[in-house]
């Protein structure tokens, strides 16, 4: 799982290892130029939860857009009243349809969240490493996207060149009044300089459903802030998404127990050696 943290440390400790089969598409919670070393076979699980994962983007792009928690909070704690019951700026939000959305990460996920955004009439930028043609989305630099966009959804990996990727300059960079949507990984967006911009409302709002550190500690300070959504790391977690997860790991682990490549690896190379 993605909870198990196998540092090389870890796996010092276990000599008579032979294969690693990891319930999850994201492997940064594996220390794989270690298993590589050692001529081990890490299996992962692509390719089936690129929709669930984007409806979540989606949901909570719509949910903070629109603060659908605060308003659920507000009713349940009993605050709509006769004196408040409606007026012209009660509960007003940040419209989606019209407005640009920037992808940082134009992978599987974030052309599947282009999709969803296209349906909703909202232009689309994005960011890659090496740009790729897709339909209704425009290739820009980072510094134009972070500069133009009016929704920002993060879908990289979590690696070296990523952490910190969305740092407090970049935050900085944000067009006043955006919105910060991170399904990928916590460590890709500095959480204290996003906190910062919420609080000063340099953002008008954020939907986070992982963190630097999970679960969150009490004094994670996005937990003080009413215009921040937040989700404990559910991406992939619908019921059919999960079996699907969890058939792709098993069928690496059968693989590799029979001595074949495993059909999800991540680091084939170790069937050359
Ligand atoms: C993964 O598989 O890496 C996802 O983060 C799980 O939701």
């Amino acid at each position: 799982m993605l909870t198990d943290h196998l540092s090389a440390d870890v796996l010092a400790c276990a000599p008579q290892l032979e294969f690693v089969s990891s319930m999850s598409v994201g492997v940064d919670h594996v220390d794989v130029p270690a298993l590589t070393g050692r001529g081990i076979p890490l299996g992962n699980t692509p390719g089936v939860l690129v929709d669930t994962t984007a409806d979540l983007a989606f949901a909570l792009l719509l949910a903070a857009a629109r603060r659908v928690p605060e308003a659920d909070n507000f009713v349940r704690q009993g605050n709509w009243s006769e004196h408040n019951a409606w007026s012209p700026e009660f509960f007003t939000g940040k419209d989606v349809s019209g407005a640009t959305l920037g992808l940082v990460g134009l992978g599987a996920i974030g052309e599947a969240v282009a999709r969803r955004a296209t349906g909703f009439g909202m232009n689309v930028l994005a960011w890659n490493r090496t740009p790729r043609p897709v339909a209704n989305v425009r290739n820009v630099s980072l510094d134009d996207l972070l500069a133009r966009s009016d929704f920002v959804s993060i879908h990289v990996a979590l690696a070296p060149d990523t952490r910190n990727l969305i740092s407090a300059a970049r935050i900085a960079q944000m067009k006043p009044g955006a919105v910060l949507v991170n399904t990928a990984r916590g460590g890709i967006v500095d959480e204290n300089a996003l906190a910062e911009a919420l609080r000063s409302e340099h953002l008008y709002a954020a939907g986070v459903d992982v963190f630097e550190r999970e679960p969150l500690t009490a004094d994670n300070p996005l937990l003080e802030l009413s215009n921040v959504v937040l989700a404990p790391h559910i991406g992939s977690a619908t019921q059919r998404t999960r079996a699907r997860m969890a058939d792709l790991a098993v069928d690496n682990a059968l693989a590799a127990l029979a001595d074949q490549p495993m059909p999800n690896c991540v680091n084939p190379g170790v069937y050359k050696s």
